[in-house]
């Protein structure tokens, strides 16, 4: 039984007819309660969609993911994937994350700042001297492929063209399974048994002959006694290669689409790249690449005003909590000096917050940054080559498929 009350207000966001734009459906649910009903295995679960409830939310640990009490009504997933902390509540969850965590220190992080402007500068300048660039193909895909499949978990390169397709099967695979066709959840488990198979034997390799990537570190880590289980390193992997990739490939072409469309702001960009730090962490806000996260009940709680019981579902709607206009001013403007004025705003919750607050947010902060400097700065004459852009059908995941600019204003190569 349900104690929660959401409103009846109808909610389309996730209907494919607004995959391009659903922030005019996160609006509607925002305005009439801030809670709406769904039903998944003919589960009511409350789409969360203000700022105040969300960060509320994330931030509590009454919430979690409830796997080992088999309360989550959100996903099947356990035949396919190797579990993940993402998905994991205390104290698994602290365990696994502060291994994970040491391998993945802030400095370890600031020590890829030179090969990711290498990579970028290398990137852009080959689009530039073809003419013509999609920033999908060409920038953020290679780029994430990169530094996560390459520099992290040690993929040669041969290898990697097969990890972004199972990445992308994966990553379609992380919507709630009732918002999938069975198709989806094939290949999700098609792509599951591949990757972990080619992963393990990967794992193999690094126990035998460590190198310098993140998989050799996470093989050979250890903290109090403590070691990671081969089971806990393949989950990590699957974890980082979804978490890292999708997230940071569509932050790219997320936050490009929001510049293309809003001239002036890109302009404001190139005269003072300064700005480039504050213009994506607008981006996060404005069109975040991660839309949503599930959460669970695990106790009776109360949240704006509406009581769940235990084993209650929630979706989180951190995308239209970007939006919300209680926290926001103007939230449907995309303003890049957003970030870089004081007292600054509310943090966005595009990086989630609380005990899941993104691993990778200093990584990604980086792969964006400088792709979105280096690109404006050596492509002065960028602009939206198609009228219509292909978004991806996932619902957690938003980004297009492609996404060709137009170059024809020329270039100035090695000028950024
Ligand atoms: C723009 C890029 C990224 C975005 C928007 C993003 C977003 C998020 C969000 C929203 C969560 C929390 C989900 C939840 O609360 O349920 C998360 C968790 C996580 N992210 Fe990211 N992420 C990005 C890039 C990365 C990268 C590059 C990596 C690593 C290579 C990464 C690794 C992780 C991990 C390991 C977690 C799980 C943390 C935990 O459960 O304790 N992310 N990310």
């Amino acid at each position: 039984m349900t104690t929660v009350s959401p409103s009846h207000v109808t909610f389309d966001g996730f209907d494919p007819a607004n995959r391009a734009d659903p922030y005019p459906s996160y609006q509607r649910v925002r305005e009439a309660a801030g809670l709406s009903r769904l039903y998944l295995h003919d589960v009511p679960v409350a789409l969360v969609s203000r700022y105040d409830d969300c960060a509320a939310i994330l931030g509590s640990q009454d919430w979690g993911h409830g796997h080992e009490d088999g309360l989550s009504p959100f996903w099947d997933q356990a035949a396919s994937l190797p579990g993940s902390f993402i998905r994991m509540d205390p104290p698994d969850h602290r365990r696994l994350r502060r291994l994970v965590n040491k391998a993945f220190s802030a400095r370890m992080v600031a020590s890829l700042a030179p090969m990711i402007d290498e990579l970028v500068g290398r990137l852009v300048d080959a689009a530039l001297e073809a003419g013509e660039i999609d920033v999908i193909r060409d920038l953020s895909a290679p780029l994430a492929v990169t530094m996560v499949g390459g520099r992290l978990l040690g993929v040669p390169e041969q290898d990697r063209p097969a990890l972004r397709n199972w990445e992308l099967a994966i990553a379609r695979g992380t919507d709630p399974d009732d918002l999938l066709s069975a198709h989806d959840v094939a290949e999700r488990s098609r792509a599951g048994q591949e990757v972990v198979a080619y992963l393990h034997a990967l794992i193999g390799q690094r126990r035998a002959h460590p190198t310098d990537d993140l998989l050799s570190m996470l093989v050979g880590v250890e903290e109090q006694g403590e070691v990671l289980t081969a089971a806990e390193v393949l989950g990590i992997c699957v974890l980082l290669l979804v978490a890292g990739m999708e997230t940071s490939i569509n932050l790219i072409g997320n936050g490009m689409i929001a510049l293309l469309r809003n001239p002036d702001q890109l302009a404001l960009l190139r005269e003072r790249p300064e700005l480039t730090p504050a213009a994506v962490e607008e981006m996060l806000r404005y069109d975040t690449p991660t839309q949503f996260t599930m959460r669970v009940a695990l106790t009776e709680t109360t949240v704006g005003g509406h009581t769940f019981a235990r084993g209650d579902g929630v979706i989180v709607l951190m995308a239209s909590a970007g939006r919300d206009p209680a926290v926001f001013t103007d939230p449907d403007r995309f303003d890049i000096t957003r970030y870089a004025a004081a007292p600054a705003p509310r943090r966005h919750l595009g990086f989630s917050l609380g005990l899941h607050y993104c691993l990778g947010a200093p990584l990604a902060r980086m792969e964006a940054e400088t792709a979105i400097r280096t690109l404006v700065a050596r492509a002065p004459g960028l602009s939206l080559a198609a009228d219509t852009l292909t978004y991806l059908p996932s619902l957690i995941h938003r980004g297009v498929t492609s996404l060709p600019l137009d170059l024809s204003a020329g270039s100035a190569r090695n000028s950024g």
